[in-house]
């Protein structure tokens, strides 16, 4: 297979085989073109060239209604349910069940019912999507696949935005499917997991494929490699920092069930983490300081002045920057370019006109130290890979002059070479003197890159633990509230 968009060739003559009951594994860099061949496969963007047969039989190109019909399923990167409709609706979507001309809705109902306990979702059928959280939309979509008798069901980056208990309910869904004999086709940047669930792995990089290896082939140096072209030296570099004067004082922040009287502090030059259990209220407490969320209680000082953030826009003002983990609402203008996008923070104007030459520089000069992958500069946003569209983010906070900047979840759903370089990027931030706050659910990044790490416990400060103190256990006694002698 094929497909070539204007200027990228995003999938370069692919071969590849996928057998029953099996988990089969795409990996690559961001950009590598995964996505677009899952695309080509459920018959959402029709190949430049190529075949597609199953058992044997080619199959022409009709879209993603008749792929479906094929037994070929696709659980979106970004979900495309209906959120105002209801789980047995979306389950239906188009071929619901009849009766004398009309929607039978009993039966769609107790259809679902049954699809919905088989993926373990003990769900109202009658609740509307709009209701449910990610992990559970995640598993409709599921269902809905076992809903066309799916043989194949593929699953672009499933994880990037479950738990850790929905990753544990995902992964068992996914061994009884293939029990059945239904063959996934997985996208994932997440070495563990990739290693925990593929059978076989397929590599790919600038569009072509570079391996399909059984599981027991590879190991990660082997996979690195492979997607990389080279070894990795330095997953998290860290560098050696000033620590300066205290520039985010955050006091007492409390706010009704979420947060319970947290304090911290972040000096200039240093990188500090937040860790915990998901849920446990980091992002809560990050939002609270840039003004996302509404305190009850607290005090915030920035470089000794008290100040009042009310509101993001205030927090921006007074050079604080929030990047999200959530791609759908990170602020992106999807129609827009990439060059627009990063400097819509702060124009850059002169004579009171925008500077386009200078626009054009910024823009040239973010994508080269982050090596966006795009054809051109000025390519809307929404064609990027998702990979790509969050170093787009990072660019634009970089253009402001932000003196703290707080990165949530900054690894998630980019390939290992940029996340190497995104934390490069923070480590060069923080020599720069800007106080940096990372949250991460993944432990070896916060203990390679911070200075020190704060962790939470259900709303609350559990504890703040220096560098020479660093150890996994240490923080997972924290973060769960277990072995509490330990902690003293
Ligand atoms: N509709 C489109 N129009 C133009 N270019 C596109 C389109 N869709 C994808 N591309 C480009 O094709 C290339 C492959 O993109 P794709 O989304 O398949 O990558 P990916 O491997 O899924 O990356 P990621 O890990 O970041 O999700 C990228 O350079 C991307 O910008
Ligand atoms: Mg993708």
């Amino acid at each position: 297979m094929s497909k070539q968009f204007p200027g990228v060739q995003a999938v370069n003559n692919v071969d590849l085989e996928i057998y029953p009951g099996e988990v089969h594994v795409v990996a690559g860099e961001n950009g590598a073109g995964k996505s677009t061949l899952m695309k080509l496969l459920s018959q959402v963007e029709r190949p430049s060239a190529g075949t597609i047969t199953i058992e044997g039989k080619p199959i022409h190109f009709h879209g993603p209604r008749y792929a479906q019909s094929l037994g070929i399923a696709m659980v979106y990167q970004e979900f495309a349910l209906a959120p105002h409709l209801t789980v047995a609706q979306n389950m239906f979507l188009g071929r619901e069940p009849m009766k004398m001309g009309l929607i039978d809705q009993a039966t769609e109902i107790q259809q679902a019912r049954t699809l919905l306990k088989r993926v373990g979702l003990q769900l109202d059928p009658r609740q509307l999507v709009s209701t449910l959280s990610v992990a559970e939309q995640q598993l409709v979509e599921i269902a809905k696949a076992l809903a066309i008798e799916a043989r194949l069901v593929i699953m672009d980056e499933p994880t990037a935005t479950l738990t850790g208990q929905e990753i544990e309910d995902l992964f068992r869904v996914i061994s009884q499917l293939t029990e059945n004999g239904i063959a996934i086709l997985y996208i994932s940047h997440r070495l563990d997991e990739i290693f925990r669930i593929a059978d076989r792995i397929t590599v790919m990089r600038d569009g072509s494929v570079v391996a399909t290896l059984p599981r027991a082939e590879v190991d990660e140096p082997k996979l690195i490699k492979l997607m990389v072209g080279r070894e990795l030296a330095n997953l998290y570099p860290k560098p050696e920092t000033h620590i300066g004067e205290v520039i985010l004082r955050v006091e007492g922040f409390s706010r009704a069930r979420v947060l319970h009287n947290c304090s911290f502090e972040v000096r200039a030059g240093e990188i500090l983490g937040f860790a915990g259990l998901v849920g446990a209220g980091r992002t809560e407490l990050a939002r609270a300081v840039f003004g996302a969320d509404p305190i009850d209680a607290g005090t915030l000082y920035l470089a000794g002045k008290r100040v009042k953030v009310k509101k993001p826009a205030r927090a921006i003002e007074l050079g604080i920057g929030y990047l999200t983990e959530d791609r759908k609402n990170n602020g992106l203008a999807m129609n827009l370019g990439v060059d627009k996008n990063i400097t819509l923070a702060r124009l850059p104007m002169f004579g009171g006109m925008l500077d386009l030459r200078r626009e054009r520089r910024i823009a040239l000069q973010a994508r080269d130290s982050l090596r966006i992958r795009t054809p051109s500069i000025r390519q809307r946003v929404e064609l990027l890979s998702g990979g790509n569209q969050q170093k787009v983010v990072v660019a634009r906070w970089l253009e402001t002059s932000a003196r703290v900047l707080f990165f949530d979840e900054p690894s998630r759903g980019i390939d290992v070479r940029a996340k190497a370089e995104m934390f490069e990027l923070i480590g060069k931030l923080a020599q720069e003197g800007r106080a940096i706050v990372m949250i991460s659910s993944y432990l070896p990044e916060l203990l390679n890159m911070c200075d020190r790490i704060l962790v939470m416990r259900e709303g609350r400060v559990a504890g703040i633990v220096e560098r020479e103190r660093f150890s996994e256990e240490l923080i997972i006694a924290l973060a769960t509230g277990a072995q509490e002698d330990k902690i003293a």
